[in-house]
């Protein structure tokens, strides 16, 4: 079984010998792929929708690897015990809804030591969902797949701290370690700002004026974090 670079970035955050649900499994790469390569002994494929769910149990059917992974219809964590797993994977789903997952179901949440979240939209609000939440982001990573960037999250429970807004935006932990894709996802995101500002720039509205004065502000963040960048 061979991963995708995005999979494969979030299966390299699971730690060895761990025991890991992976909510949301869908294709069920990612439970085939830990058991295959001996990093988990046991995984746990969830997924909401029963079609994903039958897709799974027949691919590991197919596989024999029935008696390592357990696949198992449900919503979020809910079909996880307390004290059930160490590591949770929740990628590929909205910021949004991976928070509201964490949210749910407090008693699961707060057994699990390793997170690795993966959000297609709306990372910046997971990063202040975990900050404010006694989560510490422990590592970051990027990865580009047919041209679209995904940002891959570590976290623990723990205290953390981030002292610039922009920084749950663009991670300060890639911002630290230079990341090598970090300058042109910047750049890409500064060019759709820019993009906006100027679209809107002459809109004579309240609602397009204070935009315009948000989109600026936020320009202006991210030219400071380019610099940081290339410092
Ligand atoms: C786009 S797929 C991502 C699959 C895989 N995790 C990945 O990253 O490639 C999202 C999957 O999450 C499932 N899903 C959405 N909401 C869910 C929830 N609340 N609990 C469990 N699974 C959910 C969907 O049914 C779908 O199979």
């Amino acid at each position: 079984m061979k991963l995708s670079n995005r999979l494969m970035a979030i299966a390299n955050f699971v730690p060895k010998n761990s025991i890991v649900a992976d909510i949301g499994t869908d294709h069920g790469y990612i439970p085939v792929y830990l058991v295959e390569n001996n990093i988990s002994k046991k995984v746990i494929g969830t997924d909401i929708s029963k079609g994903s769910l039958d897709k799974i149990i027949e691919y590991i059917k197919n596989l024999n690897l029935e008696h390592k992974i357990d696949a198992r219809l449900g919503d979020g964590l809910e079909v996880i015990k307390p004290y059930e797993i160490d590591t949770v994977i929740i990628a590929g789903m909205g910021g949004l809804l991976i928070r509201d997952i964490l949210e749910k179901d407090k008693e699961v949440t707060d057994s699990i030591v390793n997170f690795i979240l993966q959000p297609m939209v709306a990372a910046k609000e997971l990063r202040e969902y975990l900050v404010e939440n006694s989560f510490e982001i422990i590592k970051e990573e990027l990865v580009k797949e047919d041209n679209k960037y995904y940002e891959i999250i570590l976290a623990k429970k723990g205290k953390s701290y981030i002292d610039k807004e922009i920084y749950y935006e663009i991670s300060h932990l890639l911002i630290k370690e230079k990341h090598p894709l970090l300058k042109e996802l910047t750049q890409f995101r500064l060019r759709e700002l820019e993009k906006i500002a100027e679209d809107i720039k002459d809109i004579d509205t309240e609602k397009s004026k204070e935009r315009y004065v948000e989109v600026t502000s936020k320009i202006r963040d991210y030219k400071e974090v380019l610099k940081e960048i290339e410092s």
